[in-house]
């Protein structure tokens, strides 16, 4: 028997692809779902599993979003509602980034049906390289703030209309707007070897970013700015480049591009530039 099945719902008549036919056999079909909780930072982490009866088309957070509303576990005991994040469901913001059955993803486009095709346990973690606020929740702000340490942004104050702005080739847009698409989840931190929660490495989102503000004909005046941010501790040369992050990334960006020497730019050494 399939161990993420019940056995008052077990049965090989009804395939998860064909709810109708549980249905047919009036079967009510659960997954299992396990959660690392830990309700305040200082609490040592443990685990608690819930039956969740399945609808078509579930995704994590429906799963979730079940057990919010029925919080009592397998085995009966009344317990509090997990808490996670999330605000978009469409895999734009980020938020409800944690881990599934291992994996660094978000949870709003996680479909049961992918995650667990065999109906097998799903587990569900925070990410282990942000400090957790609570259960799934974790706090990302190390992330926004080394952005902030980039000047990732254009700088426009706003104070007078600077008109339409240089115009920008085919080619470069086409370079750039794959790199746009960086929805700071960051799945590409949980997944270096070379981010630690204790560090002060920046990771391949921020590098990223960097590249994008300085391929901009107006970002591009923080370019120094940015190149000694990127130079200092923490920035650009602690990548090991065996990228782990371009495998994870949702956004398919090439990571790997923006932490090349030519995408960007590097102090000449003083030997070298005699
Ligand atoms: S290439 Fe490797 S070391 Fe560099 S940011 Fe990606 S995962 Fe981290
Ligand atoms: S680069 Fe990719 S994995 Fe990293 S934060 Fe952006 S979208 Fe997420
Ligand atoms: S809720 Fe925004 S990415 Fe999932």
């Amino acid at each position: 028997m399939n161990p993420g099945t019940t056995a008052a719902t077990d049965t090989s008549a009804a395939s998860f692809g064909s709810p109708s036919a549980a249905a047919a056999v009036g079967v009510e079909r659960t997954v299992t779902v396990r959660i690392k909780r830990q309700p305040t930072p200082d609490t040592a982490p443990f685990w608690e599993e819930f039956a969740v009866p399945l609808r078509p088309n579930m995704n994590v957070i429906s799963l979730l979003q079940y057990i919010a509303a029925h919080p009592t576990t397998t085995e009966g005991k009344a317990t509090s509602t997990p808490v996670w994040d999330s605000a978009c469901l469409e895999e734009v913001c980020g938020a409800c980034t944690m881990l599934i059955n291992g994996k660094t993803r978000q949870a709003c486009s996680a479909l049961v049906e992918k995650v667990s095709p065999d109906l097998s346990p799903i587990t569900l973690e925070p990410m282990t390289k942000f400090p957790v606020i609570r259960d799934l929740f974790v706090d990302r702000s190390r992330l926004f703030n080394d952005l902030k340490r980039v000047k990732a942004w254009v700088p426009v104050d706003g104070t007078y209309d600077l008109g339409p702005g240089p115009a920008v080739s085919q080619k470069l847009q086409e370079t750039r707007y794959p790199l746009s698409r960086c929805i700071s989840c960051g799945c590409c931190l949980e997944a270096c070897p070379q981010y630690t929660p204790t560090n002060k490495f920046v990771g391949a989102a921020v590098i990223s970013q960097a590249r994008l503000f300085n391929e901009d004909p107006i970002g591009s005046a923080l370019k120094d700015e940015r190149l000694e941010a990127l130079m200092d501790e923490g920035g650009v040369q602690d990548c090991g480049k065996a990228g782990n992050c371009v495998e994870v990334c949702p956004k398919q960006i090439p990571l790997l591009e923006s932490e090349s020497a030519k995408s960007i730019p590097r102090k000449e050494h003083p030997a070298k530039s005699r």
